[in-house]
C-alpha cells in the first residue's frame, strides 16, 4: 500500500494546472492528495479554485524592493508547516531562492509549457514562434537552483499550428501541461533527485 503523497502547490495566476491535479486526486486517479495551495499574488484565481475544494489558499505576496531572501525564507517556512512529500510549482512565477531549495530542493517539481533546454524563461511559447519551430511542448523536472535548468522528468511535444499566436499556442501547450503535472505526480518517487 503506498503512502497518499502530500503535495503544496505554489501558483501565481489562473491556476489551471491546479485544478487539474485537484480533480485527478479527487477522482482517485493519483495517490497524492493537494495539502496547500501557496500564492505570491494576492489575487490570483488559483487561490479561489482551493478554496472552493476546501484547500488551504495562502497569499505570501512579495514587495518589489523588500528583503527577497527574508521573503523566500518565510515561503519556506509556510510550506513547511504542512510537512508536504512533493511541492509542486504549477505556474508560480517568482524564483524559488536559497533557503527554499536546501529544505524542498530534490522534491520541488515545476512546468514549463517548452520542451526544455529549449525555450526557458518567462516566453516559451513566444519564443518557439519566433524560433519557427514546428513542434513545442511541455516539460516537468526537478527545480534546482538555475532557471528551468533542472533535472528533467517528462515531458510531451505539441504541435505548432498555423496562425497559431503566442497565446493560442500557450492554450494548446497547457492541455499537455495539465496532464504531465498529474503524470509526474502520479509517478513521483521519493528519492527521485
Ligand atoms: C503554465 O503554462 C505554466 O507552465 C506557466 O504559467 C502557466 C500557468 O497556467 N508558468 P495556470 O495558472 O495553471 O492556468
Amino acid at each position: 500500500m503506498n503512502v497518499t503523497l502530500d503535495v503544496v502547490v505554489l501558483v501565481s495566476g489562473t491556476g489551471t494546472l491546479l485544478q487539474s491535479l485537484i480533480d485527478a486526486t479527487e477522482a482517485g486517479e493519483v495517490n497524492a492528495r493537494v495539502v496547500a495551495v501557496v500564492s505570491d499574488q494576492e489575487a490570483a484565481p488559483a487561490l479561489m479554485r482551493a478554496r472552493r475544494h476546501g484547500i488551504e489558499a495562502i497569499a505570501h505576496p512579495y514587495r518589489r524592493g523588500t528583503d527577497r531572501a527574508g521573503w523566500d525564507a518565510q515561503l519556506t517556512d509556510i510550506v513547511a508547516a504542512f510537512e508536504p512529500d512533493l511541492v509542486a510549482s504549477a505556474g508560480f512565477m517568482k524564483l524559488l531562492g536559497e533557503a527554499f531549495l536546501a529544505r524542498f530542493g530534490g522534491r520541488t517539481i515545476n512546468t514549463h509549457p517548452s520542451l526544455l533546454p529549449s525555450f526557458p524563461g518567462m516566453r516559451a511559447a513566444h519564443d518557439a514562434l519566433a524560433a519557427g519551430v514546428k513542434v513545442t511542448g511541455a516539460t516537468v523536472f526537478l527545480v534546482d537552483e538555475g532557471v528551468d535548468t533542472g533535472r528533467i522528468l517528462v515531458q510531451a511535444a505539441v504541435e505548432v499550428l498555423d496562425g497559431d499566436d503566442a497565446e493560442v499556442l500557450h492554450e494548446r501547450i497547457k492541455i499537455a501541461e495539465r496532464e504531465l503535472l498529474v503524470r509526474a505526480v502520479r509517478d513521483w518517487r521519493p528519492g527521485e533527485a
